[in-house]
């Protein structure tokens, strides 16, 4: 599903050396794998799914999903792919002036589909438990309720691929656990694979597999014991 080869990427600073947020990283996903990204803080975690998601560019080295190359797609090509994906933001980006259903809406705005845009949402909404928050803005939502406003949205187009930077970062342990349920819920009903940047171990211990990294190297790759089979 997912194939990586030699993935590089730094930062330049005034201050210091480059920084290597991704330094040579080789790494395969199966479709309906979930694995969870671990590592300290600063290692390079947001930067691999921001890579894997197209939403940044490596300076070297190959992103394959579903068959396509991804390095390199431009235009509509790019926008096709990013419409297969879910991202689910480490920092929520919730559009300030509309409302959480329009949020959860809005990868799907330039695009007609065919069903209902809104009950749909609205479906998500109610899924994440913010049903009687549909029409409030962001700004009128907790940390965690923006968070889960978030989650629905990477859901709205059925993707094949989530993509979910600290999910349960700003939430408690009971509706991390009903936004864990909902991820989960994505590979059962769509077959997708998610890829959970988290530093949660009880997260990453119900994931199939625990990838850990540091310096933006991978250090180790384990698969659960828990984990069923992976198809
Ligand atoms: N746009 C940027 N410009 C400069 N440096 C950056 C940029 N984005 C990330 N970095 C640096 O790249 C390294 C990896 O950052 P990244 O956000 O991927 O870490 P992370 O593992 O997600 O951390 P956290 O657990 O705190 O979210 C860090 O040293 C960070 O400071
Ligand atoms: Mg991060």
């Amino acid at each position: 599903m997912v194939r990586v080869v030699d993935l590089s990427k730094s930062y330049r600073t005034e201050a210091s050396e480059p920084i290597h947020a991704c330094d040579g990283v080789d790494f395969k996903m199966s479709r309906g794998e979930i694995v969870a990204v671990t590592g300290p803080s600063g290692s390079g975690k947001s930067t691999l799914l921001h890579l894997v998601g197209a939403l940044d560019t490596p300076d070297a080295g190959t992103i394959e999903v579903a068959g396509e190359r991804i390095t390199g797609l431009k235009g509509r090509r790019l926008a096709e792919y990013r419409r297969r994906v879910g991202f689910v933001f480490q920092r929520f980006h919730l559009l300030p002036t509309l409302t959480a259903t329009d949020n959860v809406i809005a990868p799907l705005l330039p695009y007609k589909v065919g069903f209902d845009k809104r009950a749909k949402a609205r479906q998500l909404l109610d899924a994440v438990g913010l049903a009687d928050r549909a029409d409030s803005l962001p700004s009128k939502l907790s940390g965690g309720q923006q968070q889960r406003v978030a989650i629905a949205r990477a859901l709205i187009n059925d993707p094949m691929l989530v993509l979910a930077d600290e999910p349960t970062g700003n939430l408690d342990s009971q509706t991390g656990n009903d936004i864990i349920e909902l991820l989960f819920g994505v590979r059962d009903r769509l077959g997708a694979s998610l890829m959970i940047a988290t530093h949660d171990p009880s997260l990453a211990a119900r994931c199939d597999r625990v990838v850990r990294i540091r310096d933006g190297r991978i250090v180790e790759d384990t698969v659960s014991p828990a984990a069923g089979p992976v198809g």
